[in-house]
C-alpha cells in the first residue's frame, strides 16, 4: 500500500496519470478501470496530453466503468457514458468496441450485472482501477452497509448520493433512483488500484481510511487489503 499526499489538484491529477501512462507503456493492451465524478476530470486531461504528446496510445486498450444510472438514455449529457466520451474518449484513439459501461438501459437488467462481470473476465480482468470516495467512504456507487463480497449489481441511490450528483442534472427530481455498480468484489478482483481524493471535503473519509479499521459501514476500508493499492491524497488546508 503506498500513500501519497500532494498538495494540489492537479498534482495528483498528474501523479495518478504517470501511473497509467507506466502502465500502458508496459502493456499497451492493458485492461483500464475508469470512474467519473469530479475527481477524476483533471487525470482524463493529463491522459488526453500524453496521448496528444504521442506517450500513449489507447487503440488496444480496453476499457470498462464503474458504474451508469438506470433509465437515462445514455447519450443523455448527465450518463456517465456521456461523461467519458466528453472528457476522454473522444480526445483518444480508443476504439469505441473497446470501452465498456454497464448499460443501465438493458431490458433485463440483472442479467446485464451477469454479463458486466464476466466481460471484465473475459477480458483478462482489469490491470488497474481508479477510484474516487465519496465523503461516506462509498466506492462506485457502493454505499456503507454493502457486502464486500457484492459482484456488479442494481443499487437503489441513496438520498445524499443523489443531492451530491443533482449538479449535474437540471434538478434534484431529474436524478435517477437507481443504478448499476461494478460491487465491491468486482473492484477488488483487479489487480492494481489508484484511488484519487483532493480537497477539504474528503478530508474526513482519507483520515478514516488511513485509520486501518475494516468495516462494512465504510466500504472503501476494504481496499486495504488490496495487494497493490495507491492512495494520492491531499487538501488545500
Ligand atoms: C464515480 C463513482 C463515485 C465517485 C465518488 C466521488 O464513477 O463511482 O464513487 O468516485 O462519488 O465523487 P467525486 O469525485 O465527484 O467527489
Amino acid at each position: 500500500m503506498k500513500w501519497m499526499k500532494v498538495s494540489s489538484y492537479e498534482e495528483m491529477s498528474k501523479v495518478a496519470c504517470s501511473i497509467f501512462v507506466k502502465q500502458l507503456q508496459y502493456k499497451p493492451n492493458s485492461v483500464l478501470g475508469f470512474a467519473t465524478g469530479g475527481s477524476p476530470v483533471g487525470f482524463y486531461k493529463e491522459m488526453v496530453k500524453s496521448y496528444q504528446e504521442g506517450e500513449i496510445s489507447l487503440d488496444q486498450v480496453r476499457s470498462f466503468n464503474l458504474d451508469e444510472y438506470i433509465g437515462i438514455p445514455f447519450n443523455s449529457p448527465a450518463s456517465y457514458y456521456s461523461y467519458m466520451v466528453e472528457n476522454l474518449f473522444r480526445h483518444v484513439n480508443i476504439p469505441k468496441e473497446s470501452y465498456h459501461l454497464p448499460d443501465g438501459n438493458a431490458i433485463d437488467l440483472k442479467e446485464e450485472c451477469l454479463r458486466y462481470d464476466k466481460s471484465i473476465e473475459e477480458a483478462g480482468g482489469i490491470d488497474i482501477q481508479l477510484l474516487g470516495i465519496g465523503v461516506n467512504g462509498h466506492i462506485a456507487f457502493n454505499e456503507p452497509g454493502t457486502s464486500f463480497e457484492s459482484l456488479t449489481n442494481i443499487v437503489n441511490l441513496t438520498e445524499s448520493t443523489r443531492i451530491e450528483n443533482a449538479r449535474y442534472f437540471e434538478s434534484l427530481e431529474d436524478v435517477p433512483t437507481q443504478a448499476i455498480t461494478m460491487g465491491i468484489q468486482s473492484i477488488m478482483n483487479a489487480k492494481e488500484i489508484v484511488l484519487i481524493a483532493f480537497g477539504d471535503k474528503k478530508v474526513n473519509s482519507i483520515k478514516q481510511l488511513r485509520g486501518g479499521k475494516i468495516t462494512e459501514d465504510f466500504p472503501a476500508s476494504q481496499l486495504l487489503k488490496h495487494p497493490n493499492l495507491t492512495v494520492i491524497y491531499g487538501s488545500e488546508g
